[in-house]
């Protein structure tokens, strides 16, 4: 199994979904977590859970756009474990849906302040520690929906897509300094994201929508959506010595999504 004593992580939204399942798997392999989200009670369940398991932990509140928040995120956890080498980037939103002509400016900003602006604050922080120590590494969290034109998402694919760009930049600006920048694209992966957000998570909008998504998994080539876990396993694995090699890699975790056109139908 992959060893992560000795190393410290930050991981962004690990209230929930893909980054709880980093945040448990990144201390299930030595490392000690900086959990961090804006739902309290979800960010605090995640450190109980990985003191449950034996693991060290802390939590702190921020919102990743708001840069006062993401210093004192970078800050607490290095002062508290006493270093920092693992930054997961991978807090992010929906939002501002619809065709570009009907989405709202504020919508659209919104998504952009917390999926690319909320990535480079909290890269920013982090690297000047990476940089002292000539060592870390950036793991973001992009989507598939960066690789690809997906219906309705425009701030959401603009935005996953800068961050695919952006880890291939910041990979040649720090390669030298011994740090390494990847990003990984999931597909569908069975979350709350969508639920979450609506105010109501019974709204049959939503239900229709999270019915379409498990349809459209359906019709991938391995047939469904992912568990948050079977992405975290890739995080984890990208931020041991087993990627050393690895930097401005864009690694898809997508059951062959992006490899197909999908004509609408399963091939059997
Ligand atoms: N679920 C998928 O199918 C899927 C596919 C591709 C990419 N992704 C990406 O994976 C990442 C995690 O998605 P998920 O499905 O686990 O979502 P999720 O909603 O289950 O969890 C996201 C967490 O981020 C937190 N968060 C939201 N805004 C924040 C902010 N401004 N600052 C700090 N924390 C914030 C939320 O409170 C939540 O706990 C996102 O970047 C998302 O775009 C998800």
């Amino acid at each position: 199994m992959t060893s992560l004593t000795g190393k410290i992580a930050i991981v962004t939204g690990a209230g929930n979904g893909i980054g709880r399942a980093t945040a448990l798997g990144l201390a299930a392999a030595g490392a000690k977590v900086g959990v961090s989200d804006v739902i309290v009670e979800d960010g605090l369940r995640t450190v109980q859970e990985i003191e449950n398991a034996g693991g060290e932990a802390i939590f702190v509140e921020a919102d990743i756009a708001n840069e006062e928040q993401v210093k004192n995120l970078v800050s607490t956890t290095f002062a508290t474990f006493g270093g920092l080498h693992i930054l997961v980037n991978n807090a992010g939103i929906g939002g501002g849906g619809g065709r570009t002509h009907e989405v709202e400016l504020a919508d659209f900003k919104r998504v952009v302040d917390v999926n690319l602006i909320g990535t480079f604050l909290m890269s920013k922080y982090c690297l000047r520690h990476f940089l002292a120590q000539k060592s870390g590494c950036i793991i973001n969290i992009a989507s598939t929906y960066g690789l690809i034109g997906a219906p309705k998402a425009p701030a959401y694919c603009s935005t996953k897509g800068a961050i695919i760009n952006y880890t291939r930049q910041m990979a040649v600006d720090y390669g030298h300094d011994g740090i390494r920048i990847n990003a990984i694209c999931p597909g569908y992966i069975d979350t709350g994201l969508s639920r979450r957000q609506a105010a109501n998570p019974n709204d049959p909008v939503i239900l229709a929508a999270v019915a379409r998504r498990e349809k459209a998994a359906a019709m991938q080539p391995l047939g469904r959506q992912a568990q948050p876990v079977e992405v975290a396993n890739v995080a984890v694995f990208l931020s041991s010595d087993g990627a050393s090699f690895m930097t401005g890699s864009i690694v898809t975790v997508d059951g062959g999504c992006v490899t197909t056109f999908n004509y609408g139908e399963a091939s059997n």
